[in-house]
């Protein structure tokens, strides 16, 4: 019954930079985008618009336009630099008093651009409105610092660097200032203040607490628990550490073995830019992807013609990195012949 918030602390302590009490563990990111996403903007109801990137991974898209529907509000989409993603300034221009609600991805899923949570976070507040942050690949790979930078709610999955598995319950994160304000619109008996009293009425939970709904994914919870060991055992600054020297090899390894077969690269070339991942680009990329699944190497293809290899770095090897790069370089050789 407490794993929830206790694996959210220590999530929140070893990866976010979040005080205890504000980060739970439950459902699956989809799900806890749309409770966030609707508690904030019932809390904002005289603010009539959603800011998001109309770039951002599909899901949050998705569950944007069901909430911005469901409460009679304009979603607006902003427009960003494909490779070096979404700016202060690109924020700063496209909120307003209107703005109930800003949702962005910190590390985009398809460049891997790494945004300025700080800075963006300052631009929202500035004109009153509330930022929710997607850390699907940031967490466990690069240091969030959610309370440092005043951030209200944030989301993120399991199943990346985390290394959860597949299905892997989420995680979602608010800020204690807003605990008792903005309100969980799955209400379930898990998230009751007294869940055995079987009361008539629903009373919630104190704090983070009431956005649980049903029964805790607990299998999943305690599969978590030994990546979780090994963050801690390293710490996430030298986790970040072996991620950026990961990055720039196969940056470097793209530079030699794949610029000169006509490969483009999709992420931003400076590393304090870029998250976890790099991603290349060809015309042949879901062809090799195919031929890579076959001899067992397994980047991801991201359309239309993208290949993204994700390099965790305690599970990941510099050699196993280079293994990768050269086996599309061969991939493509083959694929030309
Ligand atoms: C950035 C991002 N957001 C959201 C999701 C969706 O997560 P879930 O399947 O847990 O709902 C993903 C899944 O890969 C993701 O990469």
């Amino acid at each position: 019954m407490e794993l929830p918030t206790k694996l959210g602390d220590r999530i929140g302590h070893s990866c976010l930079g979040a005080a205890a009490g504000q980060t739970l563990v439950a459902d699956s990111t989809t799900v806890l985008l749309y409770k966030l996403m609707r508690a904030a903007v019932a809390a904002h109801a005289e603010r009539t618009e959603i800011l998001i990137e109309e770039t951002n991974f599909p899901t949050d898209r998705f569950v944007a336009e069901g909430v911005a529907a469901e409460r009679g509000l304009t979603l607006r989409w902003l427009a960003s630099d494909p490779v070096n993603g979404v700016t202060p300034s690109d924020v700063a221009a496209a909120v307003s008093e209107d703005t109930a609600l800003v949702v962005l991805s910190h590390v985009d899923y398809r460049s891997g651009a790494l945004a300025d949570m700080a800075a963006i976070t300052d631009a929202v507040h500035k004109v009153g409105a509330l930022m929710l942050w997607d850390l699907c690949h940031s967490v466990g790979v690069i240091p969030v610092q959610l309370d440092a930078c005043g951030v209200d709610l944030a989301v993120g999955c399991t199943y990346k660097y985390l290394n959860g598995g597949p299905g892997s319950p989420a995680f979602a994160y608010m800020n204690a200032r807003h605990h008792g304000m903005l309100p969980q619109p799955i209400q379930g008996w898990m998230g009751a203040g007294d869940v055995f009293a079987m009361g008539s009425a629903y009373a919630p939970a104190d704090g983070i607490r009431q956005f649980i709904s049903g029964t805790p994914p607990v299998l999943g919870m305690l599969a978590m628990q030994g990546m979780l060991d090994l963050i801690e055992a390293a710490g996430i600054d030298e986790v970040r550490t072996k991620s950026v020297s990961l990055t720039e090899l196969v940056v470097r390894a793209f530079d030699e073995e794949l610029a000169p077969l006509g490969v483009r690269l999709l992420s931003p070339r400076d590393a304090a830019l870029r998250g976890g991942h790099v991603t290349i680009g060809h015309e042949r990329a879901a062809d090799v992807t195919r031929t890579l699944w076959a001899d067992g190497v397994i980047p991801d293809f991201r359309f239309p013609d993208g290949i993204r290899l994700g390099l965790s770095p305690l599970s990941t090897s510099h050699a196993e990195a280079l293994k990768g790069v050269r086996a599309v370089r061969d991939a493509l050789l083959t694929a030309a012949e």
